[in-house]
Parts: structure tokens; sequence; C-alpha cells
């Protein structure tokens, strides 16, 4: 048996032991759906100067090039995007009673795609625009896109519902992830660097509190020696699938 198999194997048993399990997941699940990270080689951060377009004051101060240069190249990825092995494995996990909650840094609605239930989307969502100056929120795909940025019933400008630089999370979505991080056995953490807080704080609740931290991902990460009980390095894909197989064996 090779090292990774059997950390998986290991994986398989404290998950199938769970009652309650809680996913953490980044980008790096949704690689494998062709849609590429933000960090690292090839990363959506080499090309543009995240200060300079994913920041509030970008976006407030010039609404048109922040549409240009970011929203519309990721809405036209998200178009197309499919869930692959890695959100279907987390999908059978709560199927099978052992997983809770997905908790995910992504704006991408794969997780949902995928089937599913509960899905605290941490940084919003790309598929829903919301009004700048009013309440009113709009589906992405209802709304042409002929004139950038597009504009609200209200006269103002509309921009995706997801979090930027400089802005805060929801306080009921963070509140209620930290109590899913504090009360969960296992937490999977699934192709993030664990770079952005307070995202990358709930697996050290989740640790604080007992919890066996997996991580899923190619490359260590900022949790693999101090945090991670069980590091399956590994495409997000390839090692759910391994290890949600295992795991339904031991059902
Ligand atoms: P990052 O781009 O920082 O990290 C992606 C992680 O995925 C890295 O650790 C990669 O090694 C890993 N990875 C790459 N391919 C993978 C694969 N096939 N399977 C599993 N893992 C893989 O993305 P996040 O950690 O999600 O926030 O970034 C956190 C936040 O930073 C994002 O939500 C976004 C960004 O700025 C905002 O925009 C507010």
């Amino acid at each position: 048996m090779t090292h990774l198999s059997s950390l998986i194997d290991q994986a398989a048993t404290a998950c199938a032991q769970a009652k309650r399990g809680v996913a953490l997941t980044g980008a790096g699940i949704s690689v494998e759906s062709g849609i590429p990270p933000f960090r690292g080689k090839g990363g959506l951060w080499e090309k543009i100067d995240p200060m300079k377009y994913a920041h509030i004051d970008a976006l407030e101060a010039d609404p048109e090039e922040v549409w240009r240069m970011l929203f519309m190249g990721i809405g036209e990825l998200l178009r197309h995007a499919a869930p692959n092995a890695g959100h279907t494995g987390l999908r059978r996990l709560e199927e099978l009673g052992l997983l809770q909650t997905v908790i995910t840094q992504n704006v991408d609605g794969l997780h949902q795609k995928a089937g599913s239930q509960d899905v605290i989307e941490f940084h919003g969502s790309h598929a829903v625009l919301r009004c700048m100056r009013c309440p009113q929120r709009y589906d992405w795909q209802a709304v042409p896109l002929t004139m950038i940025p597009p504009l609200c019933a209200c006269g103002a400008y509309l921009r995706p519902d997801v979090i930027m630089f400089g802005e805060p999370i929801d306080v009921g979505l963070l509140q209620r992830s930290q109590m899913l991080a504090a009360q969960c056995e296992v937490m999977l953490v699934v192709g993030t660097s664990a770079t952005v807080q307070p995202a990358a704080y709930l697996p050290v609740i989740a640790k604080r509190n007992g919890a066996c931290i997996i991580e899923i991902n190619p490359e260590p990460t900022e949790l693999t020696h101090h945090i991670s009980d069980i590091t399956l390095l590994g495409p997000a894909g390839k090692v759910m699938d391994e290890l949600v197989a295992r795991v339904a064996k031991l059902r």
C-alpha cells in the first residue's frame, strides 16, 4: 500500500465515524472544472493585481474598469463550468449522513450544481447581481449585459454579490460558520491555500475544539504542518473519489 493510500484509509475511517462533518473549500476544488485558482502558477492574481481590481475601493472609484478587468472574465468562465468529482464527492458524503455543511470560499455555485443541500457561500455568489445603491438583487443570467456596468431599475450600477477585498463577511454567515467549525468532529479542507482571513481561521477553530482536520490539496499549505491531522496530497477530484469509495465500504 502506498503512503497516500494508507492516509486515505485513515481519513475514510475518521469520516465514517463522524456524526458532524463540515467541509471548507477553496478555488482548488474547481480547478478540475476548468476554473483557475487565484494564487500560484496560472492563478488569476498573477494576471491582474487584486488590490487594483478586486478591492472595494477600486470598484467604487471605477466600476466600469473592474467590470471589464474582473467580473466579465469570471462570469464567462463560470457560465460553462460543471461540477467535478471533488464537488460530487462532498455531495455523496452529505447523502451518507456524514457531512453537514459545505462552507465554500468559491463564488462559482458548483457545490449547489453538484447537489449539496447546505452550502454557505462565505464570499458570496457570482450568479447574483446586486445594486450598489438599493437592496435590489437580480439573477446574473436575467440581466442583459448590453451596457457595462449593467444598471438597476433605480438607475444605479449593479455589481456581483461577492465579497471584495476590504469588505466584511456577512455576520450571520460568519457566526454560523464559526459555530459549525467549533462543533464538527471532522473538517475536510479542500483546495484552499488557507491564506485569506477569516475563512482560514475556521480549521483552527475546529482543531481547538477537537476535530480531525483532513486536508486535500496537491501542495502543502499554511495548515499542513501545524493544523492538519491528515494531509492527502493530490488533486481534489481524484482523492475525493477514492476517499468516498472507501467511506462507503465502511458504512
Ligand atoms: P487560492 O488560489 O489561494 O488557493 C488554491 C489552492 O488550491 C492552492 O493551495 C492550490 O495548491 C490548490 N489546488 C490547485 N489545484 C488543485 C486541485 N486540482 N485540487 C485541489 N486543490 C488544488 O484559492 P483560495 O484559497 O480559495 O477571495 O483563496 C481564498 C480567497 O482568496 C478566494 O476566495 C478569493 C481570493 O482572493 C476573494 O476574492 C475575497
